[in-house]
């Protein structure tokens, strides 16, 4: 029976240097897929602003979005863990307004797990936690109080992009450096389980990766954190952005431009659909 992932496994891989794996998923087909291959974290970012929604900013994407993922992705893994991002104002008005929309990832999409892998209940529930950006220490406060995993997100923060002039790296310099070391002392103590470091310079992400007892997950951070999240859509050359960060493991951008144009002409010229498609 495959163990399910949860923050205490996620401590454990830290203490003994085993990487930590994580992607985003927005949908079931891609979350099984994902799941089945063997990542321990899925993320259903708000990045699906962007790469589902086709929005600029994650800046739109609202908690009824959120969730009509979030479910979507939590029917489909059966060994993951499952971290559902706070979108843009789900918890900056304050803790409440964050304990109460966290919660609601728990409550509604928890109640579509799937509770059986191979035909066998499972000991232990699948583990839905939340993600919030910046240092919003009392919300993480809050929300932890409650029972519920989070998530800290420091460095670069897409949400606050417009703040710093867009997207870039943070931390280069060693006031800004020292900042972010603060951030992430506040959000450990504060009790998040792990911190997603974005757009850091290798060196800081390796400082705060030794400063803290959780494991830090990062993106376009270098190769020392604990572990690695990437975009699924980005790593798979799904999207057609060419980021420095991702490692293009496949070019489905340019297959599936191939098979759809493919497709249009055997259906123009007859081709398709042959005998063997056909009853
Ligand atoms: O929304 C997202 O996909 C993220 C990752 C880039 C960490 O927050």
């Amino acid at each position: 029976m495959a163990e399910r992932i949860n923050t205490r496994t996620l401590l454990q891989m830290k203490q003994r240097g085993e990487k930590i794996t994580c992607l985003t998923a927005y949908d079931f087909s891609m979350a099984k897929l994902i799941d089945e291959a063997g990542v321990d974290i899925i993320l259903v970012g708000d990045s699906l602003g962007q790469v589902v929604l086709g929005y600029e900013t994650t800046l739109p994407v609202t908690m009824d979005d959120m969730l009509h993922h979030v479910k979507a992705v939590v029917r489909g893994v059966n060994r993951a863990m499952v971290v559902a991002d706070m979108p843009f104002m789900s918890f900056q008005s304050g803790p409440q307004q964050a304990l109460e929309n966290a919660a609601r990832f728990v409550k509604e999409a928890g109640a579509v797990a799937s509770k059986v892998v191979a035909g066998k209940p499972l000991t232990e529930a699948l583990t839905i936690a939340v993600k919030l950006e910046g240092p919003v220490v009392e919300a993480i406060e809050r929300i932890v109080g409650a029972g519920i995993p989070v998530m800290g997100h420091l460095g670069m923060q897409p949400m606050s992009a417009a703040l710093y002039g867009g997207p870039r790296v943070h931390g280069r310099e060693e006031a800004e450096a020292e900042r972010i070391l603060r951030e992430a002392e506040a959000v450990e103590k504060a009790g998040v389980f792990a911190i997603v470091l974005e757009k850091v310079p290798a060196s800081l992400a390796e400082r705060i990766t030794k400063m803290v007892s959780v494991p830090t997950i990062g993106i376009g951070a270098g190769p020392h954190c604990d572990g690695q999240v990437l975009v699924s859509y980005d790593m798979l050359g799904l999207y057609g952005l060419r980021l420095k960060h991702v490692k293009e493991y496949a070019h489905f951008f340019d297959e599936a431009m191939a098979a759809f144009k493919a497709y249009i002409e055997e259906v123009k010229t007859g081709k398709f659909p042959g005998p063997e498609h056909s009853s």
